[in-house]
């Protein structure tokens, strides 16, 4: 499977937020990676669907939301139309996973499912052969900037595992602390799909995304 870049816009320049999509795109990104935060399930609050529908007429980019939102199934059909491509809900915030899963498809997007670092993989055994991609928390959930937790390496190594044995093609996503110093080790324990914020964001938008992507190809 192809190694994916997704830069994580919450480290963009909001009053120049079409510029940065646009800078990250051109060099290479092929996912636009969009975190929603609702200021229950974490801390902080990001925004929502009207930020989405007013870039998507930019890119043809996949645009893959990451919802942390506590029931996101109340918003799943606002994100499918606005653009997204991909939705990913955290297990962790919602009471009727299986259920959310399906509105995600029903609407016409992928379905993911996103994990906190602390969260176990058995949460989602049953439900992998539904999903389109599995995001890993490599950093708890809330801000940018934060660093990869290590222990992380090993889950990534083990959803590979369950993968395969499966025979599935589902991708791992990683999301967190990912930078150019790390990201091939991180491709190396099973990572397919790579999350980074501040790695693109901070400084040269396309010599940042051209160092990560030299790093995964
Ligand atoms: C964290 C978000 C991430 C974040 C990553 O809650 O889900 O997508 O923007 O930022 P970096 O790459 O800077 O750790
Ligand atoms: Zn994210």
């Amino acid at each position: 499977m192809k190694n994916i870049l997704a830069p994580s816009i919450l480290s963009a320049d909001f009053a120049n937020l079409g510029r940065d999509v646009l800078a990250a795109v051109n060099a290479g990104a092929e996912y636009v990676h969009i975190d929603v935060m609702d200021g229950m399930f974490v801390p902080q609050i990001s925004f929502g669907h009207p930020i989405v529908k007013s870039i998507r007429p930019l890119t043809d980019a996949i645009f893959d939301a990451h919802l942390m939102v506590e029931e996101p199934g109340r918003y799943v059909e606002e994100f499918a139309k606005a653009g997204c491509d991909i939705i990913s809900v955290h297990a962790e915030a919602c009471t009727h996973l299986d259920r959310v899963v399906h509105q995600i498809k029903d609407a016409g997007a992928r379905a993911a499912v996103a994990l906190n670092p602390s969260t176990p993989l058995n949460v989602i055994e049953y439900l992998l052969p539904e999903l389109d991609m599995v995001l890993i928390m490599t950093v708890n959930p809330g801000f940018g900037n934060q660093k990869y937790i290590p222990y992380c390496d090993e889950k990534i190594r083990q959803l590979r595992t369950m993968i395969n044995e499966k025979g599935l093609s589902v991708r791992i996503q990683v999301d967190g602390g990912i930078k150019a110093g790390n990201i091939a080790h991180v491709a190396e324990c099973g990572a397919d799909t790579f999350v980074a914020g501040s790695a693109v964001f901070g400084g040269d938008i396309k010599a940042n995304v051209e160092a990560l992507l030299k790093e995964i190809r």
